[in-house]
């Protein structure tokens, strides 16, 4: 079953609360939190305050994604204000080992990142601590850009390794997903997809999600 993850980073923010549980009740399966700092990529979005007073609204795991330099400084603070999944970019911690079992020692789920032009080698070590590796299939920074077709040999090669070795961690893609790309995707072997403009810009946003997990072939 692949999954959707809508990302409100191409809501309309001022009716957020709505956006939100248009998406829940149109199937949304993650509410994907895209947090930038304007410095590891070239946008400022969502801080922990967002995150907090979206948590009442939806039942759903907030999926928080930080685009951010220096990430330990702020997992503590988003996984006070309810994120469920917290994943951080491999190039943005040289500790990554330490910095994913302190998302651990607050109870929220565990994610990594990497972008599209590094290796799958660099997370290779980490597989085993994570519940889910998400590979950006645009650069991050902005929605609504085109999906870079080479990222899937990457997802095809973790989920070699996640099987070779048993392990269980989801795999996410995110950037540029559409129903085509979604098949692709899907194909390759990714199991929740990540989804901006493909569901936020579209009037009917229980059509959008059905469309691209039909496409998926959930
Ligand atoms: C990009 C973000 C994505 C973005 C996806 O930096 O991480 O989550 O919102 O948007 P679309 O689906 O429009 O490419
Ligand atoms: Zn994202």
């Amino acid at each position: 079953m692949t999954k959707i993850a809508p990302s409100i980073l191409s809501a309309d923010f001022s009716k957020l609360k709505n956006e939100i549980q248009d998406v829940e009740q149109g199937g949304a399966d993650y509410i994907h939190v895209d947090v930038m700092d304007g410095h590891f990529v070239p946008n400022i979005t969502i801080g922990p305050l967002i995150v907090e007073s979206i948590k009442p609204y939806t039942g759903l795991p907030l999926d928080v994604h930080l685009m951010i330099e220096n990430p330990d400084k702020y997992i503590p603070v988003f996984a006070e204000a309810g994120a469920s999944i917290i994943t951080v970019h491999q190039e943005t911690c040289p500790h990554l080992h330490r910095t994913i079992q302190l998302i651990k020692s607050h109870d929220v789920k565990t994610g990594v990142v990497i972008n599209p032009a590094t290796p799958a080698e660099m997370i290779r070590d980490i597989l085993q601590e994570v519940d889910l590796v998400l590979l950006m299939t645009v650069n991050p920074g902005f929605g609504g850009q085109a999906f870079i077709p080479e990222v899937l040999q990457k997802v095809k090669q973790i989920a070699a390794w996640r099987e070779n070795r048993q392990l269980n961690f989801e795999i996410e893609v995110d950037g540029g997903i559409n129903q085509k790309t979604a098949e692709l995707c899907a194909e390759a072997g990714a199991d929740v997809l990540v989804a901006g403009s493909a569901v936020f810009k579209q009037e009917n946003r229980r059509k959008a999600i059905e469309e691209i997990a039909c496409a998926a072939g959930k």
